[in-house]
């Protein structure tokens, strides 16, 4: 039988306790760490969600408190009254918060048993991710597991308090609803009362919140949950949270200026860190050519370098071939690493071939110059040209990819990306915002053959790039932003289409025949008709951002309960079977194949 609560309260959390508190009587609630017989005394580790105490047991104080200590075991849950007193002369913890007292424990209460947890609670024991998942609830009592979800806490209440200091009014969208074109597949609901037909769960809260602004709100934001049933990654899942935010008669820099100081405020409050603003631009078309990606870690250099124009004549056909064809030859230089092995180049060259690359030319600068493969095929003032570009000296390792602009682009850049991390370059708590601005309007998709929005349909175009949409239309350029912080795309937003005549043009570029439209987003260009403000948003990824924050790899990490890369949650075992019962009331009848499971 265990012990009852009774009339016992706490006064205090087991990790606040310090030198200041000695003399008092404290009643304390956790869990047990650890149990340790010293032959007579018992030290119990003492936990809750502040931290850790050392509770002392002597069997001459109170035999009754020392022979209940005696049975307990890791993750039971006591209870425990007793005296704070200064630790004995070099027995203090200076590793625990705690570690200058012990509590003499005078009482001591069972109040739960538990099973052998089936794995380590403590700091040090690496868990394989999958039975960490699979018992979340235990996994979420470790500390560093617990300080990740603390840290989101600090984030969330931070960024609301801002918004709402700034006039932000906090209004919930729908869940239940229509499809919002954010360039992923929809979650499906069967509805019940209207057999055949669905509701998708929003991948964003885009089109309510310029409803909202329609309506007059002026400004909103929304902590929401968003839904995109995407090819997961590591910062990625398929439920996830948005800070979603609106704003009425503003411009970009408007906008910007505005979360800039949400982005600075959250950084002191959470992380005690001052964010130099206003932040670093850059420009799409800057960033795809120094960094070949639109996310750019700028924590280390190791930037692309064009070599098209020195390559243009060579005797290596495939660099000659790619700039007679239109493409790129671009190359990049790893200080120092001239000492890669032919495994570390072979493995580079998978690497790319990942991107598309079809392969990834060296050259090691050695003392006596040039080692590599294509060394022969260069003239002497070609290689000269070349190093003066890449800026190489001896020991160096130049790397090049040749191709089409996007793949010489999106290999390199992520190379670059990889090496940077590889080699310590980017220094965890060195935070590089960047707002990359200026994205193109449209990209073309060759399946489909026909242009898609790169951020969504309601992207306003620059005001002086309308004229393109009839004469160019691949050329325009979008009122988009992006925040991307280490690498890590962290919010993007944009200025909107307010005028009813170009968001039916930007559709009819998009392929989006005048029914489709009116089908799928009837409401937004009814409502553009009835005296839309000019306005604009944006929404940042808040897992993603308390990542960065609690310097942790994966966004499962700072969720509760988290999907895997399959999508599935572990702990509830979601997603699963239905009954029959249940299918047929939805008018839902399953092929076979699905029946199996596959
Ligand atoms: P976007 O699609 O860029 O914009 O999303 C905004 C931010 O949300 C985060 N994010 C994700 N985080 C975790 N898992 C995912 N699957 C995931 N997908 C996106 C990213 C991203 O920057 N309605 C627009 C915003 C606007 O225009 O105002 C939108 O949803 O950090
Ligand atoms: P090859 O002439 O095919 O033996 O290639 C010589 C070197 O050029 C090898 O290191 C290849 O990996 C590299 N290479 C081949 N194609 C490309 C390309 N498109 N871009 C960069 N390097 C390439």
């Amino acid at each position: 039988m265990n012990d009852q609560l009774g009339s016992w309260k706490r006064t205090h959390y087991c990790g606040d306790l310090k030198a200041g508190n000695i003399g008092e009587q404290v009643c304390l609630m956790g869990w047990v760490q650890r149990r340790r017989d010293h032959g007579g005394l018992i030290f119990i580790d003492l936990r809750d969600r502040t931290g850790i105490v050392q509770l002392a047991l002597d069997p001459d104080r109170d035999p009754e408190a020392h022979a209940k200590a005696d049975q307990v075991r890791s993750e039971w849950v006591v209870a425990a009254i007793g005296r704070v007193s200064p630790r004995p002369e070099g027995m203090v913890n200076p590793k625990l918060k705690t570690g200058e007292v012990e509590i003499e424990v005078s009482e001591l209460r069972i109040l739960n048993q538990a099973e052998t947890p089936p794995f380590m609670l403590d700091e040090y024991t690496d868990v394989a991710e999958n039975l960490r998942l699979k018992y979340r609830y235990l996994d979420l009592r470790r500390p560093a597991v617990q300080e990740c979800l603390i840290m989101r806490h600090k984030v969330t209440r931070t960024v609301r308090s801002y918004l709402d200091e700034n006039g932000f009014l906090d209004i919930e969208t729908p869940v239940l609803t229509k499809s919002t074109p954010e360039g992923a597949r929809d979650y499906l609901v069967p509805s019940r009362v209207n057999q055949g037909t669905f509701y998708a769960l929003p991948q964003s809260p885009q089109i309510f919140k310029q409803l909202l602004m329609v309506s007059g709100f002026d400004r909103y934001a929304q902590i929401v949950k968003c839904f995109r049933d995407e090819d997961l990654r590591a910062d990625r899942q398929p439920e996830f949270t948005q800070i979603d935010c609106e704003m009425s008669f503003v411009d970009r820099d408007d906008v910007i200026a505005m979360m800039e100081g949400m982005i600075a405020r959250v950084f002191r409050e959470a992380l005690g860190v001052e964010v130099k603003l206003p932040m670093a631009r850059m420009t799409y078309a800057e960033a795809l050519d120094r960094f070949g990606v639109d996310n750019p870690d700028l924590r280390f250099g190791l930037e692309l370098v064009d070599l098209t124009d020195i390559v243009r004549e060579c005797d290596f056909k495939v660099f000659a071939d790619v700039a007679a064809g239109g493409g790129l030859v671009k190359a990049i230089n790893v200080k120092g690493g001239a000492t890669f092995s032919r495994k570390d180049l072979d493995d580079l060259t998978g690497f790319v071939g990942i991107y598309g690359a079809k392969g990834l030319a060296w050259v090691k600068i050695n003392a006596d110059g040039w080692q590599s493969p294509i060394a022969k095929f260069f003239k002497d003032e070609e290689l000269k040209a070349i190093e003066q570009a890449l800026g190489a000296e001896t020991g160096d390792l130049l790397l090049f990819v040749a191709d089409k602009a996007s793949i010489a682009n999106e290999a390199l850049g992520r190379l670059r990306q990889h090496l940077g991390h590889k080699l310590g370059m980017a220094k965890k708590d060195d935070y590089r915002f960047v707002w990359i601005t200026d994205f193109p309007l449209l990209e073309w998709d060759e399946e489909e053959k026909r242009h898609v929005a790169v951020h969504h349909p309601f992207t306003a175009p620059m005001d002086e790039d309308i004229p393109l949409l009839d004469s160019d239309p691949g050329k325009a350029r979008a009122k988009a932003y992006d925040l991307v912080l280490n690498g890590s795309e962290i919010g993007g937003g944009s200025i909107r289409i307010h005028d009813q005549a170009i968001q039916a043009k930007m559709f009819e570029l998009l392929g989006i025949g005048e029914e489709e439209a009116r089908a799928k987003f009837g409401f937004l260009l009814d409502a553009l008709k009835y005296g839309a403000p000019p306005h604009g948003g944006i929404a940042f990824g808040l897992d993603r951002l308390t990542m960065l924050l609690a310097g942790t790899d994966s966004i499962r990490d700072v969720i509760a309960f988290p999907k895997t890369q399959k999508a599935t949650c572990l702990l509830s075992e979601a997603p699963s079977p239905v009954d029959e019962k249940q299918l047929r009331e939805l008018g839902i009848r399953l092929s076979s194949r699905a029946r199996k499971g596959d």
